[in-house]
């Protein structure tokens, strides 16, 4: 269709009228998320300007994949974490918190002697092999040789420690790369918790955890309200990120790897009372790359039979009358439009969105939602059976049992 034939013809009245509409109705609006509290914008400078150009993309995936950002600062100066991996985490314990092992990047002799049982799975020596080759997902390791050993002396980690697993195609917990599908196994409060630098009430706190959580806030704000690792596919349409909307996923990004991962450069937010400034700022010239690829992460498709059509067309009238008010249009949310919801207008718990800027949360765009069980911030429902049953609950939808059973297969298919 060429642009003339979709032209509309308004008079120059037609658009004087419809101006002022807009106006009116903008105003309104406007007003109306203005008498929202809380409602202070992210701050700039991290949406930088970039391009999904092949070589971008390219580039980003390996700062995903491989880059520290200079957190080794943390990981080994403070947290000595090079020191424990060589001494007591062998690959048996690896695996048992959830680390992925790359299959792509063991060379083929190694993975003979694996398959054969000539490999000791449960010496630590085995694991600094495996950083060595640089096949251990999310984690880099420095392995020099000292006194004729191989031996770890830095470590860093990476986004896709969190953020990627493995398709288990060569055993379990080691296969091919799954970049931005989040580490459901992963227990992140558990490795922490391994390093001698943290308390024993930091400990505990840690340990309380469990798999596939982690707290982005709790080494700044001493609270603990882990939240559900989430996927980092599918967001090339979302204009903020996170389960409250705290900024566009440039900031987001910045925020993590230096408040969190400990990389070096700069980050500021007022809202939060943070500023870190620390140069060389290893951060901020990656970003537009990172971004780039993490945009290029497709939601993965539901597998062939694992849901029924048939019900799932069904269910979509269902979610259409029910949910489609903040599930909205083909990205799921109306964050788009800069709406929040407050957390009992999803029956939520307020405890992790008051610790934020925005105190809100954002509708959560709807994406590969068979992979990655549990559902909510805070994992607060085990199955999409639970959290249609705490919809039908919470905002009182009176469905019956087959227009439940329904709205989940709908949910299985997106
Ligand atoms: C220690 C685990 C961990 C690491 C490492 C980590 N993240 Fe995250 N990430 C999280 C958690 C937890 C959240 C949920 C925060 C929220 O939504 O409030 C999150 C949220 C996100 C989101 C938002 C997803 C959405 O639904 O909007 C993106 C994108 C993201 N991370 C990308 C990254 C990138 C890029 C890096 C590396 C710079 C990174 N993460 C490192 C744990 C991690
Ligand atoms: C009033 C707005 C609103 C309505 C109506 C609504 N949702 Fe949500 N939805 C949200 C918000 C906000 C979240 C994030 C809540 C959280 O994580 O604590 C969310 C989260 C979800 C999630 C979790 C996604 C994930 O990846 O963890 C699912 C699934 C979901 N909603 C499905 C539905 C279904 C099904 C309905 C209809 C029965 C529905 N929603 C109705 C606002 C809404």
């Amino acid at each position: 269709m060429r642009i003339e034939q979709i032209r509309p013809r308004w008079s120059a009245r037609t658009i004087v009228v419809l101006t002022f509409f807009l106006a009116v109705v903008g105003g309104a609006i406007a007003g109306c998320t203005a008498a929202q509290p809380g409602a202070a914008s992210a701050p700039t400078g991290f949406d930088v300007p970039g391009d999904m150009l092949p070589q971008t993309i390219a580039e980003g995936r390996q700062i995903f994949r491989f880059e520290t950002f200079g957190d080794e600062q943390f990981w080994t100066d403070t947290a000595r974490m090079h020191e424990v991996v060589q001494k007591s985490v062998s690959p048996t314990t690896a695996l048992s918190v959830g680390l992925k092992v790359d299959a792509e990047a063991i060379p083929a002799d190694v993975a003979a002697a694996i398959k054969a049982g000539q490999v000791d799975l449960d010496s630590p020596a085995t694991t600094v092999t495996l950083l060595k080759l640089n096949a251990v997902v999310g984690l880099k390791g420095t392995v020099n040789t000292v006194g004729g050993r191989d031996t770890l002396v830095r470590l860093g980690i990476t986004c896709a420690l969190c953020h990627s697993t493995v398709d288990n195609s060569f055993a379990k917990g080691i296969g091919r790369r799954m970049d931005g599908w989040p580490n459901t196994d992963l227990n992140v409060g558990a490795i922490v918790a391994l390093s001698p630098a943290i308390t024993p009430a930091q400990k505990a706190v840690y340990g309380s955890w469990g798999a596939g959580k982690y707290d982005p806030r709790y080494n700044l704000d001493g609270k603990s309200t882990p939240l559900v690792l989430p996927p980092a596919y599918g967001l090339a349409s979302i204009r903020n990120e996170t389960f409250t909307a705290e900024g566009p996923i440039s900031y987001w990004n910045a925020y993590v790897a230096i408040t969190q991962m400990h990389g070096r450069g700069n980050f500021a937010d007022p809202r939060l009372g943070i500023d870190i400034r620390q140069s060389p700022d290893l951060v901020a010239p990656k970003l537009a790359a990172l971004r780039a690829y993490q945009h290029s992460l497709q939601t993965p498709a539901p597998p062939a039979g694992s849901f029924d059509a048939a019900a799932a067309a069904r269910g979509r009238s269902v979610f259409n009358a029910n949910c489609a008010s903040c599930h909205v249009g083909a990205t799921g949310t109306d964050n788009n439009s800069g709406v929040l919801h407050d957390p009992s207008e999803t029956g939520m718990s307020a405890a992790y969105a008051m610790r934020t800027a925005n105190k809100r949360y954002r509708t959560t765009p709807l994406r590969g939602l068979w992979q990655h069980p549990p559902y909510f911030h805070d994992g607060s429902a085990a199955t999409l059976d639970a959290v249609v049953a705490h919809y039908n609950n919470a905002r009182r939808l009176g469905l019956s049992a087959s227009q439940q059973s329904d709205l989940v297969q709908f949910l299985k298919s997106l």
